[in-house]
């Protein structure tokens, strides 16, 4: 009888909320425009290609020039911390190419 009441309980769920999802019951969603502050700096100098086709979606080149003098093994870090954690769509042909222009001193220019 308990495992009765159970599938019923779910036939039921499914029922009303499959049910409910009608066209008519989705709110209509609104949009506006804005601009996010992106920043046009680019990586310039030997090397900087990987680093702009690989670095610029999501922040700008200043959340990189930012930083201090950083060792290798740190930017080898960074970078695999951005392609584990946050999902960054680097090529792993490119992870050396980038680290090695970062740990050289990367330079923003226009
Ligand atoms: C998929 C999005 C994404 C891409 C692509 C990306 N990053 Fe990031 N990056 C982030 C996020 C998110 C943060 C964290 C911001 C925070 O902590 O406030 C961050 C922060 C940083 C920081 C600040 C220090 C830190 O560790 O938080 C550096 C330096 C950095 N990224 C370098 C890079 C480099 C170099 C690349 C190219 C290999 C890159 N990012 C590509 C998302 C990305």
């Amino acid at each position: 009888m308990q495992r009765f009441a159970q599938t019923f309980g779910v036939l039921l769920a499914v029922a009303v909320l499959g049910g409910s999802a009608t066209a008519k019951d989705v709110p209509e969603l609104k949009s506006e425009s804005f601009e996010l502050p992106t920043g046009d700096r680019m990586f310039t100098g030997a090397g900087a290609d990987p680093v702009n086709n690989n670095c610029l979606t999501c922040h700008s080149a200043g959340m990189v020039l930012v930083q201090p003098k950083l060792s290798k093994t740190t930017w080898e870090g960074i970078v695999k911390k951005m392609i584990n954690v946050y999902k960054a769509p680097v090529p792993d042909s490119d992870v050396a190419g980038i680290v090695d222009y970062l740990s050289n001193g990367p330079t923003g220019g226009k």
